[in-house]
């Protein structure tokens, strides 16, 4: 009998899990250059998407531009609609966001692009590339499935690129984070390659997994025997 309710249980978590769906509701939280081509790309891909902005009523072009699926919404708005959130601002917004956003997110995937940098985001980012971005979003957002991608390819690029063949780094741990960041970056026309978020760093701005990339060039990087060691799942992909 028990195995029966276990049985049933766990089809009715496959069956509610966001990772199964056939379209994502993605709330995009900082709807500026990345947040605005990125929804528009995953619209065209028939996925769901909420932009939202301090400001929303700013965003009627960019909802018209992106298409049917498309709507706008405050930041909360977006953070209680998406199954999936995508973090676009800069990171010095980290903080408030943080607050405002306290126990909002709690086991929801967190996409994040947004980057520190010691200038433009002061001590807050000198804090987060000091003790390594990945870990930083996490104190920031406790309770988030995170992946970090399209975090050092510019925003005309993620246009300009999609649909040709580019591989790009994707940085997550978890398996929920891992499949919806893989869909994603496939979804916006891109090849997805997985890296462990310990290696966040190394995909930002100017770091040696910046960029785009040959599939095969960048699973090189990627230390394949290393990793089959630990880690079967991960092994089994990088083949
Ligand atoms: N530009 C690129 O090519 C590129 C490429 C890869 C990664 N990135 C990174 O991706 C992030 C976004 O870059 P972007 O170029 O798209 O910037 P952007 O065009 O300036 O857009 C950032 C958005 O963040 C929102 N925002 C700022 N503070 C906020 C807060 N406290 N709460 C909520 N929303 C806030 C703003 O929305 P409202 O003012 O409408 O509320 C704004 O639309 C950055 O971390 C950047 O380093 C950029």
């Amino acid at each position: 009998m028990s195995r029966i309710f276990s049985l049933m249980l766990a089809g009715l978590v496959l069956y509610t899990s966001p990772a199964m769906a056939d379209t994502l509701k993605i709330g995009v939280i900082g709807a500026g250059k990345v947040g605005g081509t990125l929804g528009t790309l995953w619209v065209k891909a028939g996925h769901s998407v909420m932009f939202s902005s301090r400001h929303p009523e700013a965003l009627a072009d960019l909802v018209k531009e992106a298409g049917p699926n498309a709507r706008a919404g405050s930041v909360t708005e977006a953070a209680a609609w998406g199954d999936v959130i995508v973090l676009s601002v800069p990171y010095g917004a980290m903080p408030a966001l943080s607050e405002q956003l306290k126990g909002k997110l709690d086991g929801k995937v967190i996409f994040s692009t947004s980057n520190p940098f010691g200038g433009r985001d002061a001590d807050v980012g000198r804090k987060a590339l000091d003790m390594g971005v990945a870990l930083a979003d996490q104190q920031y957002l406790p309770g988030v499935h995170l992946v970090r991608a399209f975090n050092a390819i510019g925003f005309a690029s993620m246009k300009g690129l999609s649909g040709k063949n580019k591989a790009i780094p994707v940085f997550a741990d978890d398996a929920q984070a891992r499949d919806i960041g893989v869909r994603l970056v496939r979804d916006a026309g891109f090849v997805p390659v997985l890296f462990p978020l310990a290696r966040a760093n190394e995909g930002l701005p100017g770091g040696p997994l910046s960029g785009v990339w040959r599939e095969a060039d960048l699973k090189q990087r990627r230390g394949v025997g290393e990793l089959c060691q630990n880690v079967e799942a991960t092994c089994a992909e990088a083949r």
